[in-house]
């Protein structure tokens, strides 16, 4: 299976999860406070501020062309208003060294981390966080925009709002559905001002959001509300953020909201694709259910169901909106990679059968580049092609890096492939392949 010359092939990383010593952002302060699974915290994590350079060589080293990465809010605005040219230029140095290892960097804005002023001062539930959003936006790209071809502004908007304000996994001073409503009418607003202000600067960067999307379905023995539900539930947390940012309007359960300067404000779709959940109604264990059937392939610590064909759909999902697409994250929790290779080769086949159907899929950027840490999950979860001891810093590539590599610098999967990585997927995405012919 082949892909065009010109695909995209990256790892995605963000700046919290790798960089480490974050210590003005709420995040820090929240696992300060043990809301961290086993009491978890971010320390030193892969240690990227002082050493982004060891893992975008290993990117370069995988034969990939391009690297997802975000900017910390908290550390380039420390302050209200107060701009850390240091951090600047460690930004600046750390996306010089990607276009010198031959990654085309794509640059988030915003991913899961606030100052701790502005957390204080409300974050997304508060109409200030506009103004300043604009404002940091406007800054970086003034001294970063030269070496950006592609923004996302805010990352997984919906899911940020969901485990903020509505499950309350994420750092968060208020909960409920008015909080999470304005939350995420505040998070188009931001989202809309800093696109404006990445294009008046650089018309020719594409810049839209990474939008969390995943498979609501109603089991197999479900009933006609589980339908009616997972559909609801599907239209609500995969369709209405992109629908908002191509028509302006923001269609929630409870009304209509029309955002001043959004419609249109997407270049290309981002999909972040993991999994795929079953649903009841009336749900039992809140928004995010996590029941699959039975025989389904799960990932570590009952993360989801391993669900490759999921991916096609949303593909599907986002081409009325005739923009380019990436697949701006996919990856698996698996710290023995037993799952990894064969997740890798089969998503990559869903890609690849997008593609031949002419959809437009220009990238791939697989979560993650070397384990880091997982959010309210911690350090439970290990997402990298690369393992990543936490005591010493020393990186392993795991079996599924190697075969990354292969499929990066050939621009192909193929059955050997899936025969020296993962024998299962043989009869699965080769039907026959593994028998002798008898015709002749
Ligand atoms: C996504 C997040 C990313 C990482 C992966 C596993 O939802 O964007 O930061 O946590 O999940």
């Amino acid at each position: 299976m082949t892909f065009p010359p010109d695909f995209l092939w990256g790892t995605a990383t963000a700046a919290y999860q790798v960089e480490g010593g974050n210590t003005n952002s709420d995040w820090w302060r929240w696992e300060a406070e043990g809301h961290v699974r086993e009491g978890n915290q971010a320390a030193v994590c892969c240690d990227w501020w002082a050493n982004a350079e060891r893992d975008l060589d290993a990117a370069a080293e995988l034969g990939t062309n391009a690297h997802r990465l975000s900017l910390e809010w908290s550390r380039i605005e420390p302050e209200p208003s107060v701009f850390d040219s240091e951090a600047l230029a460690r930004y600046r140095a750390i996306l010089q060294h990607c276009h010198a290892v031959g990654l085309e960097p794509m640059v988030t804005l915003h991913h899961f981390s606030n100052p701790l002023w502005l957390a204080d001062k409300g974050d997304f539930n508060s109409d200030v966080v506009v103004d300043y959003f604009s404002r940091y936006a406007a800054k970086v790209v003034d001294v970063l925009g030269d070496l950006v071809p592609k923004w996302v502004t805010i990352n997984e908007p919906m899911t940020y709002a969901v485990m903020r304000y509505l499950t309350g996994e994420f750092p968060h001073t208020r909960r409920g559905y008015g909080a999470f409503m304005e939350g995420v009418y505040n998070l188009l607003r931001c989202h809309a001002v800093a696109y404006h202000a990445i294009k008046e600067r650089h018309p020719a960067a594409l810049v839209s959001t990474a939008d969390n999307m995943q498979v609501f379905a109603a089991p197999p023995d479900g009933t006609a509300l589980d339908r009616w539900w997972a559909g609801a539930v599907g239209a609500l947390y995969n369709d209405a953020w992109p629908r908002a940012l191509h028509t302006g309007v923001f269609h929630g359960p409870l009304g209509r909201r029309r955002v001043k300067g959004l419609a249109g404000t997407a270049d290309f779709s981002g999909i972040n694709y993991y999994t795929r959940f079953y649903l009841r109604f009336p749900p039992r264990q809140g928004f995010i259910e996590r029941e699959w059937g039975p025989g389904a392939v799960v990932s570590d610590g009952d993360y989801g169901e391993v669900y490759p064909y999921g991916l096609y759909q949303m593909i599907q999902r986002v081409l009325p909106y005739g923009k380019p697409i990436y697949i701006t994250e996919n990856g698996v929790p698996d710290a023995a990679d037993r799952l990894r290779p064969g997740f890798i080769l089969d998503h990559l086949r869903q890609v690849w059968q997008a593609i031949s159907f002419c959809y437009p899929v220009m990238g791939y950027y697989h979560w993650s580049l070397v384990d880091n840490f997982e959010w309210e999950r911690g350090w439970t979860q290990r997402f990298g092609l690369i393992a990543l001891d936490l005591e010493t810093q020393a990186r392993a590539w795991r079996p599924s890096a190697h075969l990354y590599r292969e499929i990066c610098r050939s621009y192909t999967i193929t059955d050997d492939m899936a025969r020296r990585y993962a024998p299962e997927m043989l009869p699965v995405m080769w039907p026959g392949g593994d028998q002798t012919s008898e015709v002749f």
